[in-house]
């Protein structure tokens, strides 16, 4: 469905319509034509001058976060999702925006939280509420923060004399040319990037220190690695590849809690999948959360075991034919969406999340808070710890 048969799929469903509330007609909800368009246009501020923005934009956020901990001379417990979701926001608005969110990250990340709190109760019990009620006054209210945000962006740059090239340079000079795409559409691309961009991020590395927090071998491994790597130094990009560990880290959270666990399509025309009679207009729903549990695709499908992704044996751990291990690896492993709708921001979500782990863990420890219960991952618009995340930071 998503890879053969991607054009006989839509995402008019029901969820993506609901994230539509928030996100308008950007990249992340639209289907057909206008999809391909908007593809092309925003592609290259994910080549490679985009990604090396991203590390140093990673990395100042991460020593930014270390700062606010305190220089970590001692002991502290921290919560860990407030923590990540500020770094990747930060690093997503000036990776993307050129814009330093700091000031208004907390504004902004609360009105992203809001409003895609309100859409996932209305994916849920898809009734279109009168305006007057509580959740429709908390959108409005969170989709004004959200629009202001982006209108101070757009002021921003129009008056920047030295304007960077990223996804803002590129939308604003796409409403200004020859074939002018309207504002509102700019808008939309950029809420539909802060928002596909800073959650699932955020939701990717604070799993990753909780599932290192509880496996001390692993830890070490990790920063261990960082250390011989970057010798106490932010990475750049050229470093990135001289850190698989790292990179298997952040591959195995994202196996054990995926965080988009939910991609749903609308089937245009009627269709056979697995044998099942798909009618034209039926909503399908998928998880990548199931095939990356599964026991007879992945050896100990619960253990936290990052080596599973380090060269050599397929990601399964199985010795099989290399055609069958492949096919086998994509149905077992897609994180990040399969086919040609698959996330734009995959490379930057790796290097992002690789440059985060190897500043925070050359610095400090993690360990879980004792007596604390395990977290209960709950399906929001991202898998997102049910309440904060918080965890005992020590310096290294
Ligand atoms: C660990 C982090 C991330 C995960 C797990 C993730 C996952 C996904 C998945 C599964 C899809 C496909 C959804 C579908 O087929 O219905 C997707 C699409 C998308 N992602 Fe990501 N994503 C991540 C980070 C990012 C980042 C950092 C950005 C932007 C900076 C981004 C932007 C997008 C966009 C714009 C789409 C829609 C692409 C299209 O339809 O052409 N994502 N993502």
């Amino acid at each position: 469905m998503l890879v053969d048969r991607a054009r006989d799929y839509d995402k008019a469903t029901v969820q993506y319509r609901s994230l539509s509330m928030v996100t308008g007609e950007g990249l992340l909800t639209t289907s057909g034509e206008v999809w391909r368009r908007q593809r092309r246009m925003v592609q290259p501020a994910f080549h490679r001058a985009g990604l090396e923005a991203v590390v140093a934009h990673a990395s100042s956020a991460a020593s930014a976060l270390l700062g606010r901990w305190g220089d970590v001379s001692r002991r502290a417990v921290v919560d860990v999702d407030e923590a990540m979701m500020r770094v990747a926001l930060e690093t997503v608005g000036a990776s993307l925006f050129g814009t330093d969110l700091s000031a208004d990250a907390d504004r902004l990340a609360r009105a992203t939280l809001e409003a895609l709190d309100v859409v996932v109760a209305s994916a849920q019990v898809p009734i279109r509420l009168p305006a007057w009620t509580p959740a429709q006054r908390r959108l409005r209210s969170a989709l004004e923060d959200l629009d202001g945000a982006v209108d101070h962006m757009i002021a921003a740059r129009l008056a920047d004399p030295r304007p960077p090239v990223d996804l803002l340079g590129m939308l604003l000079e796409a409403m200004t040319g020859d074939d002018p795409i309207p504002r509102r559409e700019v808008r939309d691309e950029l809420v539909a990037f802060m928002v596909a961009g800073h959650e699932t991020a955020a939701s990717a590395l604070m799993w990753s220190l909780w599932l290192l927090a509880g496996d001390g071998a692993a830890q070490d491994r990790a920063a261990g690695e960082a250390a011989a790597v970057l010798g106490g130094a932010a990475p750049t990009y050229d470093d990135l590849d001289r850190l698989p560990y790292l990179r298997a880290v952040v591959d195995e959270a994202m196996r054990l809690y995926p965080p988009v666990w939910l991609v749903s399509r609308r089937a245009l025309v009627d269709d056979v999948l697995g044998g099942r009679e798909i009618p034209a207009g039926s909503l399908v729903i998928m998880t990548p959360y199931l095939a990356q549990r599964d026991g007879s695709l992945w050896a100990d499908p619960e253990e936290f075991r990052p080596e599973r992704f380090l060269g050599g044996a397929s990601p399964s751990g199985e010795a099989e034919p290399a055609r069958r291990a492949r096919v086998q690896a994509d149905a077992a492993y897609w994180p990040f969406g399969l086919g040609p709708r698959m996330c734009i921001g995959k490379d930057f979500a790796y290097v992002e999340a690789i440059t985060v782990l190897a500043v925070l863990l050359q610095r400090v420890r993690v360990a879980r808070v004792p007596g604390e219960p395990a977290p209960h991952a709950v399906p929001l618009v991202t898998l997102r710890p049910a309440d904060a995340l918080p965890l005992v930071i020590r310096p290294r």
